[in-house]
């Protein structure tokens, strides 16, 4: 297991934080051209919006990144609380990368089971043994969670398999999530967080403390935390 390099970087406000984020992530990208393709794994949530806008700004050959899913709700993907739905709107509508480099998690199977496993074999034929995600974009729940690995459900325990299905506490309450084994591979991961709300959570991850974003060490790659004055000091914003 490789060392994980870990930085926070703060922000007086989340509009500064996202400028500031795009611009990391697009960076890595750029990074991860050297090497064929770019690869990256996006989140839900409401956080990530204005990230993503920054980023569809950013001058990058879209036709060479592959765009893929860190989580996904199981919803029909033009479903309003469709993680898909959003991360088109804001970042891949705007960009002129071809249909074929997007890799949305399917959520048309009747049984999750199904879907989890079509889109681990996706991944495979990606990554294979090799190395992962170039980039992986992940928020923060209140309750500590990341992308769909909640406290205490069996996804947050899976040591082989890359995608599972999992139910989060809150709608939609089924979900496809990665897994640790996965993530753990990504030659970078940014963490977004804003908004006093996220403060507790905040806390416990930075400090290594007993919450599912706390697992996040990529064995090998970078580990950025973007965080805003309110999330740090659970104050002056939601
Ligand atoms: C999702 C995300 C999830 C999200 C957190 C934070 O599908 O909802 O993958 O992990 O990042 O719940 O969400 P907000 O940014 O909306 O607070």
């Amino acid at each position: 297991m490789g060392m994980t390099d870990e930085r926070l970087h703060k922000f007086p406000s989340a509009d500064e934080l996202s400028r500031a984020a795009a611009q990391a992530i697009a960076g890595d990208l750029r990074r991860g051209m050297e090497q064929g393709d770019a690869t990256i794994a996006l989140s839900g949530g409401d956080t990530p919006r204005a990230t993503y806008r920054h980023l569809a700004d950013a001058d990058l050959p879209w036709e060479r990144i592959q765009v893929y899913w860190a989580g996904e709700r199981y919803v029909p993907h033009d479903a309003e609380d469709s993680n898909y739905r959003m991360e088109r709107e804001t970042l891949l509508d705007p960009v002129p990368i071809p249909d074929y480099n997007i890799h949305p998690m399917p959520t048309d199977a009747p049984d999750p089971e199904d879907a989890a496993g079509a889109y681990e074999e996706l991944l495979w034929d990606q990554f294979g043994a090799g190395l992962g995600f170039d980039v992986i974009v992940l928020g923060i729940g209140r309750d500590g969670h990341t992308a769909s690995l909640f406290a205490g459900s069996p996804a947050l325990e899976e040591k082989e398999r890359w995608v599972v299905p999992a139910m989060a506490l809150a709608e939609p309450r089924r979900r496809l999530t990665l897994t640790l084994p996965i993530i753990s591979r990504a030659r970078a991961v940014h963490f977004l967080v804003t908004g006093a709300g996220k403060h507790e959570a905040l806390t416990r991850a930075l400090e290594g403390g007993d919450c599912p974003a706390a697992l996040v060490r990529p064995s090998g790659g970078t580990l950025a935390w973007w965080v805003d004055e309110a999330a740090l000091r659970g104050s002056g914003g939601d």
